[in-house]
């Protein structure tokens, strides 16, 4: 098989002459075999990655990250379609038997091996939909034609989540060309809506309950709390959303002429959306907390014990001049335990270069709210739609239209299945994996327990500075390379366990 020369990598970290001669030799024996080899030095680290790998697996990833697969436009639709048949075709080859599932959206991937009686059932998850790549102009290159530097792919999609799934499809692909067979029965499903609320996923797995039978889920597409520290992550929030639209004049009037004489609709939902907090960082809408579970002691011990300081991590990715949140609780806290309302985008008024001296007829905000347990989003939102219109500023009226819910989740690392995820994780990282929650939410996940049955074993390998949904997302090889040792060394504990 041909393999990643280290003469030919564009990187700045290239191994020395020997070092690069006893990589090559490495190179020959079967990937899990060589992993961590002896003493190689940090710094070559990422020659190292590259020199044990195919060249066509970068090709390959090239490719998938190519489609600007963005679920939430439209104008992409045929793009879904060719990324999800660039699947089909890619799992059909490595020998699993694959179909395009249509839904009212975007299609669903789903692939099988041959089930034998007596092995366990798993179902790995994955999802092929981006985000959109905008703000365009801050990407340091094109979102869909994927470059390597570093060590590090930049496109939209490289780590959340094409990099991820792929890793997975790459580790089966090696365990059947070694072994013939995968040592468990296996369920693949990737779907291509899931940054969009996974919507026709749910109804999928309803009317496939019987043949999508599994006994444990397999996910990665959460983080690495810090580069090389295996990560099992067991919760989730979850997320619910609604959209406000304030109306006021029936056209945009001049400001001139009607300014101080009618309320200004973007006046208006600045001041609605400012009572969404008090001064402490507390979500202010009457009823939203009464069903949160507070933080258990013993868990907020267990989280300051981890090797990541949250606090700086969080300062030091986003460049803000501080830290805000609710007030009694650290950054670890405020977003894997504690829930949140945000303003993702509003909108309203003259936008353009200059001035216009206008009153615009209407403004609108998307809201988001962040789940945790025991919340339920269809509450939330009736309460958050109440607390609106209770604060609705005079003289201009409102409409709120409430969005879908994707649950939180949360589940036990030391039940069995936990522990074969601790221990196929410290099988490929080397080194204990860390427990944690996880701020981000995907909604399919409570769906896997309540209609299959099963728990999900979310095994993710971003890392804190990947820039998910951002300009210049990025996803290291060594992360591509250590999925494929994951998937290894999760099959195989499962199908011992
Ligand atoms: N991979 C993320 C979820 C995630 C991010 C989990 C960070 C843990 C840490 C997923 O692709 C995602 O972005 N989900 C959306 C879901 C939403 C649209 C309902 C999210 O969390 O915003
Ligand atoms: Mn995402």
């Amino acid at each position: 098989m041909p393999r990643i020369q280290i003469g030919h990598v564009t990187d700045c970290c290239r191994a020395s002459a020997p070092l690069a001669d006893s990589l090559a030799g490495q190179a020959r024996r079967p990937l899990y075999r060589c992993l961590f080899a002896a003493s190689i030095g940090r710094s070559y680290e990422r020659g190292f990655t590259l020199a044990i790998m195919r060249d066509n697996y970068l090709e390959e990833y090239y490719s998938f990250l190519r489609f600007p697969s963005v679920s939430t436009d439209d104008k992409y639709k045929e793009k879904l379609v060719e990324c999800a048949n660039w699947l089909v075709n890619k799992l059909n080859k490595i020998g699993l038997q694959t179909k395009l599932v249509p839904t009212k959206r975007h299609p669903i991937v789903w692939a099988q091996n041959e089930h034998r009686p007596g092995r366990p059932t798993v179902l790995i998850y994955g999802h092929y939909d981006v985000q959109p790549p905008d703000p365009l102009e801050l990407w340091d290159s094109p979102p869909f034609e994927p470059v390597l530097k570093n060590g590090y792919v930049f496109a939209r999609g490289s780590t959340d989540n094409k990099g991820q799934i792929l890793s997975h499809i790459l580790g089966i692909q090696e365990t059947i060309e070694e072994h013939r067979e995968l040592p468990v029965n296996l369920q693949l499903v990737i779907e291509g809506e899931e940054e969009i609320g996974s919507r026709n996923l749910g109804p999928f797995l309803t009317d496939n309950r019987d043949a999508l039978k599994c006994d444990v889920a397999v996910i990665s597409d959460t983080g690495m709390i810090a580069r090389g520290i295996p990560t099992l992550s067991y919760g989730l929030r979850g997320a619910t959303s609604l959209e406000v639209k304030v109306a006021g004049p029936k056209m945009d009037l001049h400001s001139g002429v009607f300014g101080g004489a009618v309320a200004n609709p973007i006046t208006a939902l600045a001041q609605l959306l400012a009572t969404l907090h008090d001064r402490e960082g507390r979500v202010a809408i009457a009823g939203f907390y009464d069903r949160v579970k507070p933080l258990e002691k013993c868990e907020r011990e267990a989280w300051r014990k981890l090797p990541v300081d949250g606090d700086k991590l969080i300062s030091e990715e986003t460049g803000v001049p501080e830290l805000f949140g609710e007030t009694g609780y650290n950054s670890l806290e405020r977003t894997w335990g504690r829930p949140t309302a945000e303003i993702n985008g509003i909108g309203g008024g003259y936008q353009g270069q200059g001035t216009k001296t206008v009153i615009a007829s209407h403004a609108f905000a998307k809201l988001t709210f962040r789940l945790v347990p025991d919340q339920r989003g269809e509450e939330i939102l009736e309460l958050a739609k109440t607390h609106l219109e209770r604060n609705l500023p005079k003289g201009v009226t409102m409409e709120v239209t409430l969005g879908h819910t994707g649950p939180w989740y949360l589940s036990d690392p030391n039940d069995a299945w936990g522990e074969a995820a601790q221990r196929a994780l410290r099988k490929a990282f080397n080194r204990n994996a860390a427990l944690i929650r996880e701020g981000g939410s995907i909604p399919i996940v409570s769906e896997f327990r309540e209609i299959l049955g099963v728990e999900t074993l979310l095994m993710g390998l971003a890392l804190p500075d990947c820039r998910a949904h951002s300009p210049n997302e990025n996803f290291p090889l060594e992360n591509l390379e250590g999925g494929m040792r994951l998937n290894k060394a999760i099959l195989q504990e499962i199908a011992s366990s």
